[in-house]
């Protein structure tokens, strides 16, 4: 498949959830109420997406005020489409939408360095609450206390 047949689209339907679910569930970012995904990709000012005709390989969604911070959840590319650029591109597509913001993030296991090659640093005192469904997210360090 030709790279110059991938196609980067700002915005969202909500008719593309089928496809945006089945994309997140060939990752470990599994997603299985699709319902609040369509709501929180809605709710979302910015949604970046990689497309190859119908074929959805790519995406991402920010939340920002366009002036001071800008949040990035969910990038996801498809995993016969990752390493050939699609993740850095959904990523330049939403930094360049509130570019003069802070972006903040919070990587997955191991993807550390596709972060770090955007220019990302660690956050020294990021600190985040998760709602109890969680669980003991393994994202949280629950060793760290007040230092
Ligand atoms: C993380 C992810 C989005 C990266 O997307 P991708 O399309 O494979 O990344 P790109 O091809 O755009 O990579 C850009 C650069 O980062 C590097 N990179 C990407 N993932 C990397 C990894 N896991 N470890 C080391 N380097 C990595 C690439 O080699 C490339 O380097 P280069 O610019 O020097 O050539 C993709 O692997 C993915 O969807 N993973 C599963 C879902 C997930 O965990 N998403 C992250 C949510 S926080």
């Amino acid at each position: 498949m030709r790279s110059d047949n991938f196609n980067l689209m700002y915005g969202y339907e909500s008719k593309w959830i089928q496809e945006v679910t089945s994309l997140f569930n060939k990752t470990e970012m599994n997603r299985d109420n699709s319902v609040m995904v369509d709501r929180a990709t809605q709710n979302s000012q910015v949604l970046a997406s990689v497309w190859n005709g119908q074929n959805l390989l790519a995406i991402g969604r920010m939340l920002t005020d366009f002036q001071m911070y800008s949040n990035i959840f969910d990038v996801v590319v498809d995993p016969e489409f990752q390493k050939k650029g699609l993740g850095r591109r959904v990523m330049e597509a939403l930094m360049a939408k509130a570019p003069a913001t802070c972006f903040y993030l919070t990587s997955t296991f191991g993807n550390e360095p596709f972060y770090l090659n955007l220019g990302y640093r660690y956050h020294k005192t990021a600190m985040a609450r998760y709602p109890e469904f969680f669980g003991k997210s393994s994202y949280l360090d629950w060793e760290r206390e007040i230092e």
